[in-house]
């Protein structure tokens, strides 16, 4: 019979990336996917650890395993993969027994070899590989995609900047880029299979320059991702504001298939505390770019990532990043307590000297300071028609979808589950600070009649 494996992914959009692609690799080496009845023979924990409460998931999940296989329960093979495993090698499997495969972020591909191994009782019940895997291209075709409306395609692995609170040029190494051609040719490979949307993933993804067609910078590659055809929405994660090049803001402005929506880290909006991140940008300038990417696109929608309590973040400091975001209004924000994480510069210089309690009160006002403003620009979208691409059942109930608009504002509507993957107008009657809600009024451009959601799901096509 045909091993099962389960993959529990924690962190980044890169990383659930990464296990679709493992298991893609899996299910070519025979595996199938494990059922509720069915439990698994394999279990690959695909980690992160960006900040320490990421990297304390895997104990907690290691310890419920090893907790599970105490119960007298079948022992599935565990394989630890990705950052944490990178960054801990070795030591992770000597430290935790229950752990039978660690396999580093570059890698992945080795993964069903690993298991191969250890399922054969070859050398150590342990196998590990974390060496450097200089090779970026992937097999096409292989990746089994988790999501049936967008597809995530890696653009550039690893990353050189080396902010000072960062782990990921230590865990996921030094900056490649993907051919531009293997690419293009995932892009389509996705929209063949049906995906509307796409994703294009790197670090700092407008670094981009294209390794087999000189002269292809980020600003290039949107154009040549917007030509293939069947893509109707380009979206792309995580920008660098010190790479935002008027080319690029261009590019975004005259391609009507790239999302109106910019995710723009700023981490800080005080000059000292930007200076000792190394973020290599100031205040002044981010604020500049913001004023420039609004005069090219009026309607742009911005959203961040935030840092409270980095080494030395003074009152003043976080009164500097607050009034920024007053200033900017982001249209959603991720937050974070500062930890400090190993090999990194500002763990090997900087005290973490801003107090526990004294970092919740500085996150609790940010994030209330964020809500505020969110509440505001979804109430203001009331009694408009926005057009979303429905990719889920709703978390709320059962008979409602959910989807984005290009802006990437969740909206909620009634309608039933064929219409995922689909385009529909929504018209906004309620807003929340997370999302928006509202009533369907046409599918794909042809309009429903009046009261009409569910009956007509067949009627227009896609
Ligand atoms: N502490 C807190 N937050 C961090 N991030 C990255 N490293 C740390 C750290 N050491 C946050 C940044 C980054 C996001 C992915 O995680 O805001 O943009
Ligand atoms: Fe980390 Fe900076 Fe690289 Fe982003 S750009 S991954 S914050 S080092």
């Amino acid at each position: 019979m045909a091993k099962r494996y389960l993959i529990e992914t924690f962190g980044c959009q890169m990383n659930v990336h990464d296990s679709e692609r493992m298991a893609g690799l899996l299910e070519h080496a025979g595996y199938v996917p494990a059922t509720e009845d069915a439990g698994p023979d394999v279990v690959v924990v695909h980690t992160c650890s960006v900040r320490e409460r990421a990297e304390d998931k895997l104990y907690a999940r290691l310890a419920e395993l090893s907790a599970a296989q105490d119960d007298g329960r079948s022992k599935p093979v565990v394989a630890v993969t990705g950052c944490v495993a990178q960054q801990e090698g070795e030591s992770l499997a000597k430290r935790h027994p229950g752990v039978d495969i660690v396999v580093g972020t570059q890698a992945l591909k080795r993964l069903p070899d690993l298991l191969a191994d250890v399922e054969q009782g070859v050398g150590s019940s342990q196998a590990v590989d974390i060496n450097p895997y200089e090779d970026v291209s992937f097999p096409l075709g292989v990746v089994r995609r988790s999501d049936p409306v967008k597809a995530y395609v890696t653009v550039i692995e690893g990353c050189n900047d080396y902010c000072s609170y960062c782990v990921v040029p230590y865990t996921r190494g030094h900056e490649r880029m993907r051919p531009l051609a293997d690419i293009v040719a995932e892009v389509s490979h996705a929209v063949q299979g049906g995906r509307r949307e796409v994703h294009l993933l790197g670090q700092i993804v407008n670094h981009y320059v294209a390794p087999d067609r000189p002269g292809t910078d980020f600003a290039g590659l949107l154009e040549a991702v917007h030509e293939v055809p069947g893509v109707e929405r380009i979206r792309f994660a995580s920008p660098h504001p010190r790479h935002v090049t008027p080319r690029m803001i261009e590019a975004m402005r005259v391609l009507p298939r790239v999302c109106r929506h910019l995710h723009l880290p700023l981490q800080s909006g005080s000059n000292r505390v930007l200076a000792r991140m190394r973020r290599r940008h100031t205040r002044e300038q981010y604020l500049d770019l913001v004023d420039a990417l609004r005069a090219a696109m009026p309607s742009i929608a911005l959203s961040t990532d935030m840092i409270v309590g980095f080494p030395g973040e003074s009152a003043e400091d976080f009164e500097d990043s607050l009034s920024l975001v007053r200033r900017v209004r982001y249209t959603s924000m991720f937050s974070f307590k500062y930890s400090p994480r190993p090999h990194t510069l500002a763990a090997k210089r900087l005290p973490d000297d801003v107090p526990e309690p004294e970092k919740t009160r500085r996150i609790i006002v940010l994030q209330d300071t964020q809500k505020d403003i969110q509440l505001t620009l979804h109430q203001a979208v009331i009694g408009s028609t926005v057009s979303v691409l429905a990719d889920s059942v709703s978390r709320r109930r059962a008979d409602e979808l959910a989807g984005r608009t290009g802006s990437n504002v969740v909206v909620n509507f009634p309608g039933p589950p064929d219409w995922i993957g689909r385009f529909i107008d929504v018209r906004v009657e309620r807003a929340g600070p997370n999302s928006l809600s509202g009533r369907p009024v046409s599918v794909e451009g042809v309009p429903l009649r009046t009261g009409d959601t569910r009956l007509h799901s067949g009627a227009a096509g896609r």
